[in-house]
């Protein structure tokens, strides 16, 4: 079997959380057609009404924390440790903000759209560890404030995090790899054609094509939890 390509980029969507039970966002059902994302996932929403807006935070950190990885999960952090071993890397960068990477075992996570398990002050800045519900009567942990405790999620509006980083790791990658996203939002919508224009292959791999399906090299469909561990098997990386 051929070698693996040393440098792999991942980018994952909801999508690879979906068989854990954690809800897509744009499927028939998904988040934001139960749930209006400008009165929920906006620092305007959050202003006007942060209780509602703390409670299905509040509602999603319960989800993501009651759920457990899958085969999708495991099989990327395996597939990272091979490679590391190797001496190469995989980066695994994701729109998620559940932790179902990490308890797949995965070492080193860039969470581009933030956080479930942290909160952050509006206030004094401060961030930490968070397992539990934010409410608006906790006090800041850093400035001892009460009412300016927020997810440290991103919301409609802000940057994504870690973009820096993120650009660099794309710019050495050999390989680069779309699990279950839609390909929707940005900046994250833009890696493929990023990758594309370096000269990068580009592999979608997702339920049914993505708005962007087009713009990649290659593709595989099906549940994430049976085509990504085929998908990194092929690579020599199961
Ligand atoms: P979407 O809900 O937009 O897309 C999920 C993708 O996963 C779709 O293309 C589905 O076809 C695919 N999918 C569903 N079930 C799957 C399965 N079992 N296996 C493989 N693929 C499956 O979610 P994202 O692309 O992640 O941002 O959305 C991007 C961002 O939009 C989210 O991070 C969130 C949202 O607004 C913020 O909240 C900032």
């Amino acid at each position: 079997m051929a070698s693996p390509p040393a440098r792999i980029f991942v980018l994952t969507g909801a999508g690879i959380s979906a068989e854990s039970g954690l809800g897509t966002f744009r499927d028939r059902g998904g988040i934001w057609e139960r749930f209006d994302p400008m009165r929920l996932a906006t620092p305007e929403a959050f202003a006007a009404d942060p209780d509602t807006v703390l409670d299905f935070y509040n509602w999603r950190r319960r989800n993501a924390l009651a759920a457990e990885p899958n085969p999708a999960h495991r099989a990327l952090a395996r597939a990272q440790a091979r490679l590391a071993d190797g001496g190469g890397r995989l980066f695994l960068c994701t729109q998620n903000v559940d932790d179902l990477h990490e308890r797949g075992g995965a070492e080193a996570v860039t969470h581009m759209h933030g956080a479930l398990l942290r909160a952050r002050c509006t206030g004094c800045g401060h961030g930490f560890a968070c397992r539990g519900d934010i409410l608006r009567a906790d006090p800041c942990p850093g400035c001892a404030r009460t009412g300016t405790l927020r997810p440290d999620i991103v919301w409609f509006g802000e940057m994504p995090m870690h973009l820096e980083a993120i650009d660099a790791r794309l710019r050495e990658a050999d390989l680069f790899v779309a699990v279950g996203t839609s390909g929707s939002v940005l900046s994250a919508a833009g890696y493929v054609t990023q990758a594309r224009s370096l000269g990068i292959r580009t592999c979608e791999l997702n339920l049914e094509p993505s708005d962007n399906a087009s713009l990649f090299d290659e593709a595989r469909y099906g549940p994430a939890s049976e085509i990504v561990p085929a998908f990194l098997a092929d690579l020599g990386l199961a």
